[in-house]
């Protein structure tokens, strides 16, 4: 069993406290106190850091990889500095890093690989705290996953955004700006060069994405979920700003142990709600969806696809940003950032103002005061950006009985309610090549399928289902078509794009039964998504089989093709459902 806990000196400054998790090694006596205590000293501490005080963990997601996140280091600096200020003592710890820009095949296939070395790397250690570093999209959700599974206090503090993107005179949008550039030039209508040009004005400060796409999303919703310290996660990456408040966190990741404040008290159903009205209210990215849903499975939070629409149903888009408006985060922050929407969806009676958050005040406490100073930026609740129900909506039928989602504010109205003959297409890889063919057989009523893109089919599910629209309707002027897939799209991508269809096509959903030709019709305010081919007809037909792909045989990927549960469960692996809590009663040596 531990040894030395009970016994452990010290005990942190005026705190009754008793064992403290790293007590049982840096408190233990005889050898395995000797080895725990003497390996650590080679970095130049003293013996007091072993006198009982919180002991913080810096999970640090740095990686000159992910541009996204490159400047962490610096971040969890000042994190060390409130760790030591508050009288912890501060261990700063890489894990995996995901980085979007780089990424083969897709970094979703890796997000629970993450969440996997985060959750053990912390249990395995003598940690009594956590501060996890996030910024690039995946690193948000695997770091709050990880540690929600082992359940000692843990606190988020996100990188923060780039600056606004300029070019030629204007803002441009991390993301947005690639698909809208790269679509101009398709067309004829931009030069190579200015597009060369574009690409080191749009990425000009350290920091991730700074459209309200994943990253932004998720960073404002571990804000909304309590887990990272109000308005932290607006701040621009270079604002000096972000280094205080990262100090701050380090100061409060000591007082959420001296108090073992821990996620489970702030993950709560509520919790839920709120990030998922916040969602609604930022118009973000239907990723959060998938995120959120397997954040709720660790915990044991009961959560599925229809609270999603049924709570998002109700709550207006509040901010102006890009992709679904004309605003960036750095325009955000100085409007007031998040703690204004919260504001406003309290006092519009839209969250549960009760929750708790990690400064140990209600998120009512946190955002009552919160003041906005562009309300062209941050709208009030009586007058939305866009109103109710424009968010991400949750679509069932006869080809989603799993359900499927769209994002109302990046489609087009005139395609909410659509009857279209559907062009089929297995492979991704087969559409893009057939996208620019001036002969391919499409008009602005052509549904676009793309399957076989889904978790287990892809595997990975990767963010294609915004693929192109056609380049002879790009030239005829028409921008935007019907696209349906069991794929996910980027946060910053737009277009009338039904996403996630579950079953997937892989396992044998009615994906794989639509055969070029086949009426499809979607009705976005009914909820609704059909394939209208007579039943007897449908059971006659056989799956359509992707391409013969080389099955993994070993690694991750095995294990991930093997476990990975549908877009409706979070695409979660199966055996990660829940939480291992942070006992570990054998010793090492
Ligand atoms: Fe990393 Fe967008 S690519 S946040
Ligand atoms: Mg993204």
């Amino acid at each position: 069993g531990r040894s030395g806990g009970a016994g452990a000196p010290g005990g942190g400054a005026g705190t009754q406290d008793g064992a403290r998790r790293s007590s049982a090694w840096f408190g233990a006596e005889g050898r395995n106190g000797f080895i725990h205590r003497s390996w650590m000293r080679n970095q130049g501490f003293g013996p007091e850091v072993f006198d009982g005080r919180p002991v913080i963990g810096i999970a640090s997601s740095w990686s000159e990889l992910t541009p996204c996140n490159a400047h962490l280091r610096d971040v969890a600096e000042a994190v060390k500095r409130g760790v030591w200020e508050a009288g912890g003592f501060p261990l700063e710890f890489p894990v995996m890093s995901l980085g979007e820009p780089l990424m083969r095949p897709t970094t979703m296939l890796f997000r629970n690989l993450m969440a996997m070395e985060v959750e053990e790397t912390i249990r395995a250690n003598p940690l009594d705290g956590v501060v996890l570093l996030s910024g690039c999209d995946k690193t948000t959700p695997a770091m709050l996953m990880g540690a929600a599974s082992v359940g000692i206090p843990a606190l988020m503090v996100t990188g923060g955004p780039m600056l606004n993107g300029k070019f030629q005179g204007r803002d441009i949008g991390s993301g947005t700006a690639v698909w809208k550039l790269t679509e101009e030039a398709r067309a004829g209508r931009m030069s190579e060069a200015d597009l060369a040009e574009a690409e080191g004005c749009m990425s000009r400060s350290r920091g991730h994405c700074m459209t309200m796409g994943t990253a932004s999303t998720m960073a404002c919703l571990a804000e909304a979920l309590g887990m990272q310290l109000s308005g932290g996660a607006a701040i621009p990456a270079v604002d000096a700003r972000r280094y205080a408040l990262a100090q701050a966190s380090g100061r409060q990741a000591v007082e959420l142990v001296r108090r073992d404040l821990r996620p489970a008290a702030l993950l709560t159903r509520a919790a839920f709600e709120n990030a998922i009205r916040t969602n609604a209210a930022l118009g973000g990215s239907t990723n959060a969806v998938v995120h959120l849903l397997a954040l709720a499975g660790r915990l044991g939070v009961p959560l599925d696809l229809d609270d999603f629409d049924r709570l998002a149903a109700e709550v207006p888009v509040l901010v102006d940003l890009m992709p679904s408006g004309r605003f960036l985060m750095e325009d955000f922050f100085y409007a007031g950032g998040l703690p204004v929407v919260l504001r406003e969806l309290d006092e519009a009676g839209l969250l549960h103002g009760e929750a708790l958050t990690v400064s140990g005040l209600t998120v009512r406490e946190e955002t009552a005061g919160a003041r906005c100073w562009n309300r062209e930026v941050i709208r009030p609740a009586a007058e939305p950006f866009r109103p109710a129900g424009e968010g991400t909506v949750v679509l069932r039928g006869s080809l989603c009985p799993d359900g499927a989602v769209l994002k109302v504010s990046a489609a087009s109205p005139g395609l909410l309610r659509h009857r279209g003959q559907a062009l089929v297409f297995d492979r991704i890889e087969d559409y893009v090549a057939a996208a620019d063919d001036p002969e391919l057989p499409v008009d602005a009523s052509t549904v676009i399928v793309v399957r076989n893109a889904g978790p287990r089919g892809y595997p990975g599910f990767p963010e294609v289902g915004n693929p192109p629209v056609p380049k002879v309707l790009l030239e005829a002027g028409i921008e935007d078509v019907v696209r349906i897939s069991d794929a996910r799209m980027s946060g910053t991508g737009y277009g009338t794009c039904v996403l996630h269809v579950a079953p997937e096509a892989a396992v044998g959903g009615p994906l794989s039964l639509v055969r070029t030709g086949d009426w499809i019709e979607l009705d976005v305010a009914a909820r609704r998504l059909d394939l209208d081919v007579d039943p007897a007809e449908l059971a006659r037909r056989t799956p359509a089989q992707a391409p013969a792909e080389p099955a993994a045989t070993r690694g991750w990927v095995k294990l991930y093709t093997e476990h990975v549960m549908q877009a409706d469960r979070g695409a979660d692996l199966d055996f990660l459902v829940g939480g291992s809590g942070d006992a570990v009663p054998r010793h090492s040596h």
